[in-house]
């Protein structure tokens, strides 16, 4: 099941807010297949300045990268005097210029029924920077006044229901949105490169189907795209044992052709793994290099 990321942002500073109450109990209520992470930091943003820009400045510069991340974003804030808070609004600003709300599914949750104007407010700055604004996800909850803290509100029977629903929906969306990719990783089942390559994968929740050479085969055809987009010297391992065991014929005067040629009757001769991301094909791992990090977000079992 695909792992969708939510980055939860509350408008509130305030210690005992109600509103990062609420979301860290959303968090807790995240449904299988949703995680939600909160992002703490707004206090950390310095009053948005046009002039800079957002790598200028590290807290603006990693807020903008949680965004990135997440596939969607659900905001709590309040009302101030019938407008926005200060501290969302400011946030909100230093991402006008980027494109990170372009499209981001986000879901608005209301802790306040009264405060029915700034959330209007809120869907219009989202809406003008293009967000996505999902009505299904979005709730009013009547957490104000309830004197409910995080357990109590993800112990309330009502609370917690539309909470399950507005996640469950807003998860469906995203998924309909982004259909996760799938991922194939090609190579061997006990080679330890492919072991390492799998378990980093699984550590991140990126979902992959894994295509071993030995029990599933290589076609001409696999091989091909392989040698279309990745360098055939490099595909060809030749630091392998099965190199080692090839004849110095079969060793020397090679080309492209050859090279193809023996691999596909020696595919232990391809270097791995192989990792197809329907976008690109990456050769090789390396945990000292990061692992895929640089290459593919660690977000969803599948995406
Ligand atoms: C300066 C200020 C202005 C407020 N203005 C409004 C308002 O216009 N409408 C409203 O419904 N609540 C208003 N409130 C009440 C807040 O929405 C309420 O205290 C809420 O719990 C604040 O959110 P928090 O608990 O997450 O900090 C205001 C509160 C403050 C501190």
């Amino acid at each position: 099941m695909p792992i969708v990321r939510i980055l939860a942002i509350s408008g509130s500073l305030r210690a005992a807010s109600l509103n990062s109450t609420l979301l860290r109990a959303v968090a807790g209520l995240a449904p299988a297949g949703m995680r939600v992470e909160l992002f703490t930091e707004l206090g950390n943003l310095p009053l948005f300045n046009p002039d800079l820009e957002i790598t200028d400045l590290a807290p603006v510069a990693r807020f903008h990268a949680r965004l990135a991340e997440a596939d969607g974003v659900v905001i709590a804030s309040p009302e101030y005097a019938h407008g926005v808070t200060g501290v969302i609004k400011n946030a909100l600003d230093w991402m006008v210029g980027s494109e990170v709300f372009v499209n981001k599914p986000v879901a608005l949750f209301n802790a306040s029924p009264r405060a029915t104007i700034a959330q209007a407010s809120l869907k219009e700055t989202l809406t003008v920077m293009s967000a996505r604004v999902v009505a299904t996800a979005s709730i009013t909850l009547p957490i104000i006044g309830s004197n409910l803290n995080e357990s109590g509100i993800a112990a309330h029977p009502a609370l917690s229901t539309s909470i399950r629903e507005a996640l469950t929906a807003f998860r469906m969306e995203i998924i309909d949105l982004h259909p996760p990719k799938t991922y194939t990783l090609y190579g061997i089942k006990n080679c330890d490169t492919v072991k390492k390559a799998r378990s980093w994968l699984d550590q991140n929740n990126i979902a992959y189907r894994f295509h071993d050479f030995r029990s599933d085969g290589l076609t001409p055809e696999l091989l091909q795209r392989f040698a279309e987009h990745l360098d055939w010297s490099k595909l060809l391992n030749r630091s392998s044992t099965s190199w080692r065991q090839l004849s110095t014929e079969q060793q020397s005067d090679l080309s492209l052709e050859k090279a193809l040629q023996l691999m596909l009757t020696t595919p232990t001769l391809i270097k791995r793994p192989v990792l197809d991301t329907g976008d690109q094909l990456i050769l090789g791992f390396s945990v000292k290099d990061g692992g895929y990090a640089a290459i593919l977000p660690p977000k969803t079992d599948n995406q």
